[in-house]
């Protein structure tokens, strides 16, 4: 699964380690295969998936000994029943440190432009570089993890055989990079649907989905495409005071106040509380925000107004949200804790 096609004029700056940054990284095309309609994944030229990585980059993400005190893997807050979401409004760091964000699902992630919800991170690894090292996440540091994963022989061998050479975090957080770039999910309803198979949604589900694409609600105007998101910063008037100043820190521009990266909605069904703080509990709560147009915010989207949608229009509308759920990737045994 080596084989790498077309180069890319793209390119991007990673950062490895949290004291040296990477010359400029040319990004490749990947023959991985992805579900139908999905375009090829790209992947840094010097990081392209390959099957020794990804069985690496799985041991890695479910395996607590990566954070500081032991206490927590990337899986205790990107759970796969919970489409690597999970189920709290903003997630507990190692010793129960609280943070400000809610933990997003990561689906499809090998195809965002930019990584968190401010879009800070400009490549997943660059992103794995922050889960592994902050505070609030798992609190560690490189020569811990690389000392800690050189004493075992499982992990020695399987780097050797992922990149011909001993554990170190560099290589880790590679490897973690490849498996989250192979949680795919293309196939709901939705989906089957889009593909031709006109019994895969119910008439409800089907107005719903004209609702959702249409003029009248603006939805998939951010939520649009095959990923259900534009990768754009947003406001949608949740607050009308944002104490997390969202994509404001990555530019400093005031009118980046409140702004935060359109999350995706495969498997929202399954990755309740919502928003960048979780402050919305229920899809239903989701549903209302958007009909009464949110709250007054200078930096709110226009298209964020009041919709007029009916009870029965909102009801349609959850109910197409939910033919999203692809009950395959989160059940998918070669993504689950080996
Ligand atoms: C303590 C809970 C916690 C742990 C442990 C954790 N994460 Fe996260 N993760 C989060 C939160 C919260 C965010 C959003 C943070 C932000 O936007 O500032 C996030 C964001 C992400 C994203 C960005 C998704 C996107 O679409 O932008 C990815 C990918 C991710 N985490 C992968 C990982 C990996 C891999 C690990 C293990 C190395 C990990 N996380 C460990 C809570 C956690
Ligand atoms: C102007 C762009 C825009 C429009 C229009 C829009 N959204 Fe959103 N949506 C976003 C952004 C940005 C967020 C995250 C906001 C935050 O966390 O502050 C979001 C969040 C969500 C969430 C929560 C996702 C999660 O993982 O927490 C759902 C569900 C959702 N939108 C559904 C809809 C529906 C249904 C419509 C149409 C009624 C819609 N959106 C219209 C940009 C938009």
């Amino acid at each position: 699964m080596q084989a790498v096609v077309v180069l890319c004029v793209c390119t991007l700056v990673f950062t490895i380690g949290c004291d040296h940054a990477e010359a400029p990284q040319d990004v490749v095309v990947s023959e991985y295969p992805v579900p139908s309609g999905f375009p090829p994944i790209s992947t840094p030229r010097d990081n392209l998936i390959t099957d020794a990585k990804i069985s690496l980059g799985r041991l890695l993400f479910y395996d607590a000994q990566l954070s500081r005190d032991g206490d927590l893997s990337c899986s205790s807050c990107h759970q796969q029943a919970r489409a690597f979401s999970d189920t709290i409004s903003v997630s507990r760091g190692t010793q129960s440190e609280i943070g400000l964000r809610n933990a997003p699902p990561i689906i499809n992630a090998a195809y965002s432009r930019s990584w968190f919800w401010d879009g800070r991170a400009r490549s997943l690894e660059e992103q794995i570089i922050g889960a592994l090292t902050s505070p609030i996440e798992m609190a560690s540091d490189t020569a811990l993890i690389a000392e800690r994963l050189s004493q075992s022989p499982n992990y020695r061998n399987a780097f050797t055989q992922a990149f011909g050479t001993s554990p170190s975090a560099r290589d880790a957080v590679r490897a973690i990079a490849t498996f989250c770039r192979v949680l795919l999910s293309g196939n709901s309803r939705f989906d089957r649907y889009s593909r031709g198979d006109s019994s895969a949604l119910s008439d409800a589900e089907k107005r719903g989905m004209a609702l959702f694409f249409s003029a009248r609600t603006h939805c998939s105007e951010c939520h649009g495409g095959v990923f259900f998101s534009d990768f754009d910063f947003h406001s949608i008037g949740i607050h009308s005071h944002y104490y997390d100043r969202g994509r404001y820190y990555v530019t400093g521009n005031e009118h980046d106040i409140g702004k935060f990266k359109t999350p995706t909605l495969r498997n929202i069904a399954l990755t309740a509380p919502y928003m960048n703080d979780g402050t919305l509990t229920t899809l239903d709560q989701v549903l209302q925000h958007y009909n009464s147009g949110g709250k007054p915010f200078i930096n709110k989207d226009p298209r964020i107004r009041p919709l007029g949608l009916t009870s029965a229009e909102l009801d349609d509308l959850r109910a197409f949200l939910h033919t999203l759920t692809d009950s395959m990737f989160i059940t998918n045994p070669i993504l689950a804790k080996p």
